[in-house]
């Protein structure tokens, strides 16, 4: 669908105008904003909060408002300061060390804040999982990473196989109330035995920071390995995409297990000295629309499965609420679908901005700055200091309008350092000095980046990445399947939801009872959003002779496409 663009609107923007950012734009100047440009003492964890607890007029300004069905709280920076002090010291008590991975599997609350940053306080590597994560996605992460200690909940800690995980040592317990924690710490009662005073470990840019695991096409989920250095685009983006100003009150939507809930969730926010909003718990449009209107919120960062479940919620239901305050509003994690940008500023009076990245880039890349012209359907242009282009197999550059892979020129400050323990795998993303997204994409004339679809297997379910191969693992654990091919169908809200092609094992009979056990032994061993919501039993997978599943076929006989080249097809 071809719609005319949306223009840029009056505004007093922190850029008004991109193209002269961009003139000689050196990411050195950025840096000069810093403290430790001067005293070479770096650490996000001072940049994002202490910085603002050392300032008198910023130290008892609301750094977050948290907001759960249950409980609310507002907590200043200088209490953050204080907190992630305390939760520093009972990690040194424990003798945990800069360096050592730490992992957090608890919802959002105050807590995880606290010790999210008395991490990095330390120099530790923080590792956050998504609460919904089951077993096996946790033992997958714990594993990999050699985690020494896990910060969770007496619920959640159900879900993680402790005496199958040699390398963890220590788990602290957040709300262990009536809780038997004899083999662990207690966060609420060591909190109150330590100081609230602690020297930073200091650490070198490019001193690691965070691990967030994400899905390819094969194998286990990767540990992308973020660093200190990361900050500098975070702030950046902040300014420029984000638009974020002192007096803002910003919620940013999504949770601190996925990237975005790190570096849009936490950082850009904090690096600004902005008052952030957190909300915890389930979301409905209700909800959402009550958080926007209770925080008086004016800046909002969302995704499309989100912002389409408002568009069926219909224009009824958001008049109900007051969203005068709302002044800029974000998108990220799936392709922006042009109708909720005509939806948005019919009902909002708002234009949505569209922002492109991954996990493993850290940080947005391409997005449309609020002083641009919005073509609906495109994911915008690079930011200053990015240079992206869309690149054939071998890394060669192509002309405008031709659709290849799109590519990232090496060396952006946010971009992941490695992949945990495998250096093949990381190397693996470039070409000819390209990092190679796995997007396919194509360019226009005036530079804006129109997104084709992934061409690896790589599912995105409503903005949640799943590797087919994480699904098909487990699939195949269930005592009923002898071989599964998963693939991603298209969906009108979802995106793309999770179809399950099986076998049977012999004695197995097909039912939907057994359909419904199978998509139970997903959602209970990985996650419900890795649950497929479609199973179809065949009698043959399609495999090539080295016995690769052939996911690409499955997928044309889904939906009913031609099926190209077939040679490597077994018998
Ligand atoms: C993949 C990365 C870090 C952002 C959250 C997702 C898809 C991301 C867009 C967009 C179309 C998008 C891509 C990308 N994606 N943003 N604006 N339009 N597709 O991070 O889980 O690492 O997934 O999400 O396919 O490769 P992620």
């Amino acid at each position: 669908m071809d719609m005319k663009p949306v223009p840029v609107r009056e505004g007093n923007y922190n850029v008004q105008d991109a193209e002269g950012l961009r003139q000689g734009f050196d990411w050195e100047d950025v840096k000069k904003e810093f403290s430790w440009y001067k005293t070479g003492k770096v650490n996000m964890a001072y940049e994002a909060i202490d910085r603002h607890a050392e300032d008198p007029d910023k130290k008892d300004k609301t750094a977050l408002l948290y907001s759960a069905p249950d409980r609310e709280e507002s907590v200043t920076f200088d209490q953050l300061r204080k907190r992630s002090n305390q939760f520093a010291n009972i990690l040194k008590k424990q003798d945990m060390k800069k360096g050592d991975r730490i992992f957090l599997f608890m919802p959002r609350s105050p807590e995880f804040y606290a010790s999210f940053f008395g991490i990095l306080k330390i120099g530790a590597i923080a590792g956050p999982l998504f609460e919904a994560f089951m077993e096996q996605a946790v033992r997958d992460r714990l594993e990999d990473s050699e985690a020494r200690m896990l910060i969770t909940t007496p619920e959640l800690l159900e879900r993680v196989p402790v005496d199958q995980l040699p390398d963890l040592e220590k788990i602290v317990l957040v709300g262990a109330e009536n809780v038997d924690v004899e083999n662990y710490i207690d966060f609420d009662k060591e909190m109150e035995k330590v100081s609230e005073d602690f020297d930073i470990e200091w650490v070198d840019l490019e001193d690691g920071m965070l691990l967030h695991y994400t899905s390819g096409s094969t194998g286990k989920p990767k540990g992308v390995y973020h660093v200190h250095h990361a900050m500098i685009q975070h702030y950046a983006t902040g300014e420029w995409v984000i638009d974020l100003k002192e007096d803002d009150i910003y919620w940013c939507t999504a949770d601190p297990g996925w990237v975005t809930g790190t570096s849009y969730g936490i950082f850009a926010p904090w690096l600004h000295g902005v008052t952030n909003v957190i909300r915890g718990g389930r979301f409905t449009p209700d909800a959402w629309y009550g958080t926007l209107e209770k925080y008086k919120v004016t800046i909002w960062y969302t995704a499309p499965t989100a912002l389409r479940k408002l568009v069926s919620a219909g224009k009824d239901v958001v008049d109900q609420y007051d969203l005068s305050n709302l002044r800029h509003v974000m998108s990220v994690g799936e392709p922006l679908n042009p109708e909720v940008i005509t939806w948005a500023l019919e009902v909002m009076d708002l234009r949505i901005h569209d922002t492109w990245w991954m996990t493993e880039t850290g940080a947005m890349l391409i997005v449309n700055l609020p002083c641009m012209d919005i073509r609906p359907g495109s994911m915008g242009k690079p930011i200053p200091g990015v240079v992206a282009a869309i690149v054939d197999n071998e890394g060669n550059e192509l002309t405008p309008n031709q659709m290849g892979n799109l590519a990232i020129k090496e060396g952006w400050p946010s971009m992941m350092r490695a992949i945990w323990n495998n250096p093949g795998k990381f190397e693996s993303y470039f070409i000819n000095g390209w990092y190679v997204s796995g997007d396919s994409a194509y360019m226009d004339e005036d530079g804006y980046f129109w997104f084709q679809g992934r061409l690896d297997d790589v599912i995105n379910t409503s903005g949640e990445r799943v590797g087919p191969f994480e699904v098909e693992s487990k699939l195949i654990e269930h005592p009923a399947v002898a071989e599964a091919g998963v693939i991603g169908k298209p969906d009108p809200e979802r995106g793309e939801i999770i179809k399950a092609f099986i076998t049977l094992n012999d004695g197995h009979e097909a039912s939907e009872e057994l359909l419904e056990d199978i998509r139970k032994f997903v959602k209970n061993g990985l996650s419900a959003h890795a649950a497929p919501r479609e199973i179809e039993i065949k009698d043959t997978i399609p495999k090539t002779r080295s016995g690769k599943i052939m996911r690409r076929l499955l997928k044309s006989w889904e939906l009913g496409l031609p099926t190209g080249d077939t040679s490597t097809l077994e018998e």
